[in-house]
């Protein structure tokens, strides 16, 4: 899809890779980007950067572990060309074998129940229109055989299996829906992987591993945008080693 001229809906922007990706989109001539997150003030700032660049901004504060104020939200804002549903949090401590219903139902809500609830709604309005692009913001800890955040990683494997099922949307409705599997980015979610602050397994993947710029992973999220001549369902992973931005492509059978 050309990005031109479109409109555009990106969660989590108030920072790290949706405030980026929301940016770019914005220097590629996007028409409007509504931002939303739970950080009001941040999301403003984002605005600020967005209009700069030429689009208009529209500023939303919503809760996406509220579910049904987020149908509500996306029924009312959800009729746009491109959905980036980029926002997500991790357990923070305690981890898994100590964390109560409560907290994992939280993970599970902002990770994967809204992010399905708004790709349905934006779905069923995008068909109307005769078409559209979702991207969602997986992991590359979707590939891996395990992860130090137990609920994290469940969440996030459960967004790629979504996102390869949306695979045949490309031809009923011409609705493509992609992944973007960031690797390691340094941005503030890493800060809140510990009690107050980041914990010492995030502390020593650190150590050992480059950490990607959001704007990598924005630039990742654009050709996702842009290069329709990938099928629905298809993949990117993002790292980066030795100093250089690495893709690994994965492409999902067509239903
Ligand atoms: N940073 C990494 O290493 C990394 C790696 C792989 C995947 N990711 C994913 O990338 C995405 C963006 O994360 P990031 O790294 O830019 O971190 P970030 O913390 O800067 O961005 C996440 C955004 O989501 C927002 N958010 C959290 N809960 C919300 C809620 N209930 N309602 C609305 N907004 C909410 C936060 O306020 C924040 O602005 C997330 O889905 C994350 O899981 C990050």
């Amino acid at each position: 899809m050309d990005i031109k001229g479109k409109t555009a809906i990106v969660t989590g922007s108030a920072g790290g890779i949706g405030r980026a990706a929301a940016v770019m989109l914005a220097a590629r001539g996007a028409a409007e980007i509504a931002l939303v997150d739970v950080k009001e003030a941040a999301l403003a700032e984002t605005a600020r950067l967005v209009e700069a660049q030429g689009a208009r901004a529209t500023v939303h504060a919503l809760d996406l572990s509220d579910i049904a104020a987020t149908e509500a939200w996306f029924r009312a804002h959800g009729d746009v060309d491109i959905l980036y549903n980029n926002a997500g949090v991790v357990s923070g401590a305690p981890q898994f074998s100590d964390v109560d219903a409560a907290r994992v139902r939280w993970i599970i809500d902002v990770n994967v129940t809204a992010l399905i609830a708004a790709t349905q709604i934006a779905v069923q309005a995008m068909r109307r229109r005769g078409g559209g692009v979702i991207v969602n913001t997986v992991s590359t800890v979707a590939l891996g055989t395990g992860f130090y955040d137990a609920m994290y990683a469940t969440t996030k494997a459960a967004v790629m299996m979504f996102t390869r099922c949306c695979a045949g949307l490309k031809d009923e409705c011409n609705v493509r829906v992609a992944g973007m599997l960031p690797g390691l980015v340094d941005t503030p979610i890493l800060d809140t992987t510990g009690a107050g602050g980041k914990s010492e397994w995030m502390k020593t993947v650190l150590a050992n591993n480059e950490a990607c710029v959001p704007e990598d992973i924005a630039e990742a999220v654009m050709t996702l945008i842009e290069d329709d001549s990938l099928a629905g369902g298809d993949w990117v992973a993002v790292r980066r080693l030795g100093g250089k931005v690495e893709y690994q492509w994965g492409h999902a059978d067509t239903v």
